[in-house]
């Protein structure tokens, strides 16, 4: 069934396709940021966007490996704008790659400030997960694998 990487893609993309397709991708979360969420500075802590980003992605690779997957790498982040308290922020996942046990997704966060029509892109990141079995080793993501 699943032979070559392009199988795999589609057959990962129909298992992980879930709400409206945009160019970003897939809706997945969309959040306020809030005071709790700050750094010392005042801006959003890192720290939660990434968070939110692998809960995100986590989505998407759940979907995807029917069942238990754990992040195994987060590559290429790259904060490109701060996020302000109160900016509604959206996240995007996803699927690019379906490997024998890895999935890789693709995250963008854009964040529109609370009272203007128009957000931009803050964030993104590739993120890729291994399928488990219930020992908690990679297992294959379609059972022909
Ligand atoms: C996930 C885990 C079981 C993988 O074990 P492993 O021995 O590295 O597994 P393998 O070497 O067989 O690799 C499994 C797959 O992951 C891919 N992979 C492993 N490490 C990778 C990395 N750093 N970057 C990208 N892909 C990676 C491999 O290429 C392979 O993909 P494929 O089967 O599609 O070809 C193990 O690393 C683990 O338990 N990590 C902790 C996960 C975790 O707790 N995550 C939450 C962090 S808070």
């Amino acid at each position: 069934m699943a032979e070559d990487t392009d199988d795999r893609l589609a057959l990962g993309k129909q298992r992980g396709s879930h709400g409206r397709q945009q160019d970003e991708g897939v809706l997945v979360i969309r959040t306020i940021a809030m005071p709790a969420d700050t750094n010392p500075a005042g801006d959003i802590f890192g720290g939660w966007l990434m968070s939110q980003m692998d809960l995100a992605a986590g989505n998407m690779a759940a979907r995807v490996a029917q069942g238990r997957a754990a992040t195994v790498s987060v590559e290429a982040m790259q904060f490109l704008q701060p996020v302000k308290v109160g900016d509604e922020v959206t996240l995007y996942a996803a699927l690019t790659h379906v490997g024998r046990t890895s999935i890789r997704v693709h995250v963008d966060v854009w964040a529109r400030p609370r009272q203007s029509q128009n957000g931009k892109k803050v964030t993104e990141a590739e993120f890729v997960f291994v399928a488990l079995d219930e020992n908690g080793a990679p297992r294959p993501v379609f059972d022909d694998g």
